[in-house]
């Protein structure tokens, strides 16, 4: 028989065939428990020796969270991924696994709000130092990495600025200066469908599964990606022992169900949102636009050579932080709520929510204010969706 080597999209369909699922089950069962049965002592040993695969406890894996951890790993082109209860339990699993007092950390400025709280506010209660700088300034992170540095991090497309940095030149910088500087990417909005960071040189990617891998605002999930040499200590000691943020069969069951249709999701989020920002960019209250498929992005170089698609988040400067503020009260057809990556397309305010833990001042030097708008364009007709964004804009600049 001849063998092919099936393409992502096949695969997170599919899935590895570990052999038939219980009673020949198209779908993997939702394992509803917390513990496995061993047959005898030497095979519990074995088992917690790591002789012997199989599985011993949920909070250690379970077959569910394995066939979507699979998946993600090939969305990653990586060679091992592994599941968490939300993407910030992946995000401080895989960073405080690897850090310890006296290590330093590079960041960029602009990261989601709760990743920059914990980088800002609370790392360093740990005696690690982090530095934040503007990723799109590749001398400045030069500079930066002049004090040995045992991490970056940064976000494929930036929440909520939608700045897109040069994966492959940061993280050579970061290895030229340190072989073992490891080198962190948020993949969450463009996802392994448009991006895959690790073969651009990054070694870990994380993700908010919460947003398009599940894609249908029902789960809070996060995995991390990488090497087995890194995911064997993320998911030995990150996730086993520091942050314990293990994924529950439900949500692994869901999330599984919504990888087989992310790419035809990805697509229509894709084409949805680069038409609602050309019609957006024409309008004359809109002071700026950000959307990495638009001729107008400042990083339109990168994107070129970096992104296979744009993605379906938006962000917008109005006039005043008021106008902003009025306009997300008149929206009736966007869900004015937090969350990306949904069906629904979502309007919030970085400046008040999702980014309320940065000060104003942070704000600014990450390149945002409290005029910016953020949108996660959902799977809707995008006229409809035009058409409400101009309506609420019509009512807040009258
Ligand atoms: C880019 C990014 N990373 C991580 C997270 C955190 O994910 P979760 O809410 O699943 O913990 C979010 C949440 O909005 C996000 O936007």
């Amino acid at each position: 028989m001849s063998k092919r080597e099936f393409a992502p999209d096949t695969k997170i369909i599919h899935g590895e065939k570990h052999g038939m699922n219980p009673y020949g089950s198209l779908q993997m069962p939702i394992f509803q428990t917390s513990t496995f049965e061993f047959e005898n002592t030497a095979q519990g040993a074995a088992r917690f020796a790591g002789k012997e695969g199989g599985y011993i406890y949920s909070r250690l894996g379970s077959p569910t969270t394995t066939q979507v951890e699979e998946k993600v790993a090939y969305l990653e082109d990586a060679e091992a991924a592994c599941a968490f209860s939300s993407g910030m339990g992946a995000i401080s699993s895989s960073t405080t696994t690897f850090l310890k007092a006296g290590d330093r950390m590079v960041a960029d400025k602009a990261l989601y709000g709760c990743t920059f709280a914990l980088f800002s506010h609370k790392l360093s209660q740990f005696g690690i130092d982090v530095e934040f700088v503007d990723f799109r300034d590749l001398a400045a992170v030069k500079k930066a990495l002049e004090k040995k540095t045992d991490m970056i991090y940064f976000e494929t497309i930036a929440n909520p600025t939608m700045k897109v940095v040069d994966i492959e030149a940061a993280a050579k910088l970061a290895h030229d200066a340190n072989k073992d500087c490891i080198v962190v990417v948020d993949n969450t909005f463009a996802t392994g469908l448009i991006c895959k960071p690790l073969n651009l040189g990054a070694d870990i990617v994380v993700h908010s599964a919460t947003k398009y891998l599940n894609g249908h605002g029902d789960v809070i999930a996060g995995f991390a990606a990488s090497s087995n040499k890194y995911m064997a200590t993320i998911k030995g000691v990150g996730l086993k022992d520091l942050t314990g943020s293990v994924l529950g069969p439900q949500e692994a069951f869901l999330v599984n169900r919504g990888l087989k249709t992310l790419t035809i999701r990805m697509q229509k989020h894709c084409e949805n949102a680069l038409k609602i920002a050309q019609a957006l960019e024409k309008d004359s209250r809109i002071k700026n636009i950000y959307y990495p498929g638009l001729a107008s992005h400042v990083d339109a170089a990168v994107i070129k050579k970096q992104l296979k698609n744009f993605g379906g988040m938006i962000a917008f400067d109005t006039e005043t932080p008021e106008i902003a503020e009025k306009m997300m009260n008149n929206v009736q057809l966007c869900t004015l709520a937090v969350s990306l990556g949904d069906a629904e397309t979502l309007i919030q305010h970085p400046g008040s929510m999702t980014h309320s833990t940065y000060s104003d001042a942070e704000m600014e030097a990450a390149g945002f204010s409290k005029c910016l708008v953020r949108l996660s364009v959902g799977l809707e007709d995008p006229d409809d969706i035009i058409w409400d964004v101009l309506q609420a804009l019509d009512i807040a600049t009258k």
